[in-house]
């Protein structure tokens, strides 16, 4: 499984590529703004960091606006790839780009209907929103499973990106599940790692390292 950052925060970013498991970053217009920074060289920046595909959103909403913005992103980096919203509008504008070179990624997917229309536009990603359908009393992991048994039972390439995701277990169910990529919030990110059995039982054996030291 990919591990992607949701993020437009370079500290953030700088923190996970030194630790080394850090395969790309999304990012959204929220995000982008809350950071306050120009977004086409807050796009920049972070390529030359991560060495990885990076999601970049567009804003226009019609076909040919989001045409024009995905190929103006596509030029800032090689490492671009361009988001388009899963509409008709975007879903012609995905396979217009696609057609050109440009690799695509299908966000705010809410059903395995959209994510069907995705995978035969070509795009290279296609984001279900997890978080946000558990907000609304929906299970966003039976999103995953249903998009993934329908991308296996036709070979479609379109990699499995699963967005939204607000703790620990939701990466682990979306392993489970077969997603390809799942990307989370650094503090998502963070919480991977931490286990207080794990600080426990390092505790006691260095304390029982040091006793032996002095015996
Ligand atoms: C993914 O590409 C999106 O930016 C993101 O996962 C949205 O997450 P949210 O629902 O927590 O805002």
């Amino acid at each position: 499984m990919k591990f992607f950052l949701d993020t437009a925060n370079l500290d953030e970013i700088r923190e996970a590529v030194s630790i080394g498991l850090l395969d790309g970053v999304t990012t959204n217009p929220t995000l982008v703004a809350k950071e306050g920074a120009e977004f086409k060289q807050r796009v920049i920046e972070i390529c030359e960091i991560v060495r990885g595909p990076v999601s970049a959103e567009v804003t226009a909403t019609d076909t040919e606006g989001m045409c024009t913005q995905g190929r103006e992103l596509a030029k800032l980096h090689p490492w671009v790839v361009v988001k388009v919203p899963t509409t008709k509008a975007g879903l012609k504008a995905g396979k217009c780009l696609v057609g050109d070179g440009i690799k695509v990624n299908c966000t705010l997917v809410f059903s395995a209907s959209q994510a069907l229309l995705v995978a035969k536009t070509g795009a290279t990603y296609v984001s279900p929103f997890l978080g946000r359908l558990d907000d609304i009393s929906h299970v966003g992991m039976d999103l995953v499973r249903d998009i993934v048994t329908i991308y296996r039972n036709y070979g479609y390439k379109t990699q499995v990106l699963a967005a939204s995701l607000r703790h620990p277990l939701h990466i682990v169910d979306a392993a489970k599940a077969g997603a390809d990529v799942a990307t989370m919030p650094y503090k998502v990110f963070d919480q991977l790692f931490k286990h207080p059995l794990t600080d426990k039982g390092l505790d006691q054996f260095l304390k029982d390292w040091e006793k032996a030291k002095v015996q």
